[in-house]
């Protein structure tokens, strides 16, 4: 197999961003360092990347998981201090590169989807493909107005920080008079936090629980984890073009 495409299989970026960094002296194999991205490694090779070890298998290359990612653990495969996303994945996961599409706040639960598909996970995550999230929240303070939830809908600007933050419009949904259905179709950070915040709410809990046309199901609990089925996958790269 060809060192870019192991690469980009395990989770170092896609294949233009692998060649890039093999061409900067970044990939190492049986001790040297090998600049040419065509080069072909077979099962019985050592490679490393960044200095990290990256196993050869001729089978299976990508993974796609879906974690219901509990309360109080970290969007990151690693941390010194906090419990993170890695400690709840299977190292067979990990030694393939897998790692999270985009990020959830420590103490947002939820849909959170593992891959080492470095390209779906690119579009999954680019606001140019404009993917929808759909979040529950529950919040204190006074029920969600109608013109709030218009407002929403049609782009509001969050001036919670130096320079004002316009937003794509998003869809609100009310559920009960403390909570709401919010569907983003951009990433910014903390964004429903600070849309509630934007209407004088504080949340008091926030879930993702659904990812394009991919929902958790009603049974699904926090810390759950499974391999997402073919069907579901097929559908995830349809909505980024990728099938
Ligand atoms: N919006 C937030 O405020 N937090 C998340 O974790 C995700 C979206």
């Amino acid at each position: 197999m060809r060192l870019d495409k192991i690469l980009a299989d395990s989770g170092f970026g896609t294949r233009s961003e692998v060649r890039k960094l093999i061409s900067r002296g970044n990939a190492v194999v049986n001790g040297k360092v090998v600049r040419d991205a065509s080069c072909k490694l077979g099962p019985e090779d050592e490679l490393t990347c960044f200095g990290k070890p990256v196993e050869i298998h001729e089978g299976k290359s990508f993974y796609y998981l879906l974690l219901d990612k509990p309360d109080e653990v970290l969007t990151a495969m690693e941390d010194s201090r906090l419990p993170n996303v890695g400690d709840l994945i299977e190292d067979r996961y990990k030694n393939r590169g897998v790692s999270p599409v985009g990020r959830l706040d420590y103490h947002t639960t939820g849909l959170l989807i593992l891959t080492n598909d470095g390209e779906l996970s690119h579009r999954l995550t680019s606001p140019s493909y404009g993917i929808s999230k759909t979040y529950l929240v529950r919040f204190s303070g006074d029920p969600l107005t109608d013109e709030e939830i218009a407002k929403a809908g049609s782009g509001i600007t969050l001036t919670d920080t130096d320079v004002p933050v316009r937003l794509k419009p998003c869809e609100i949904v009310r559920e009960a008079e403390d909570q709401a259905r919010v569907i983003l179709t951009e990433g910014k950070t903390h964004e429903v936090r600070r849309i509630m915040a934007h209407f004088g709410k504080e949340v008091i809990s926030l879930r993702r629980i659904g990812i394009a046309s991919l929902f958790l199901s009603e049974k699904s609990a926090p810390g759950d984890l499974r391999e997402l089925t073919s069907e579901e996958t097929e559908l995830l790269k349809k909505a980024v073009w990728l099938s």
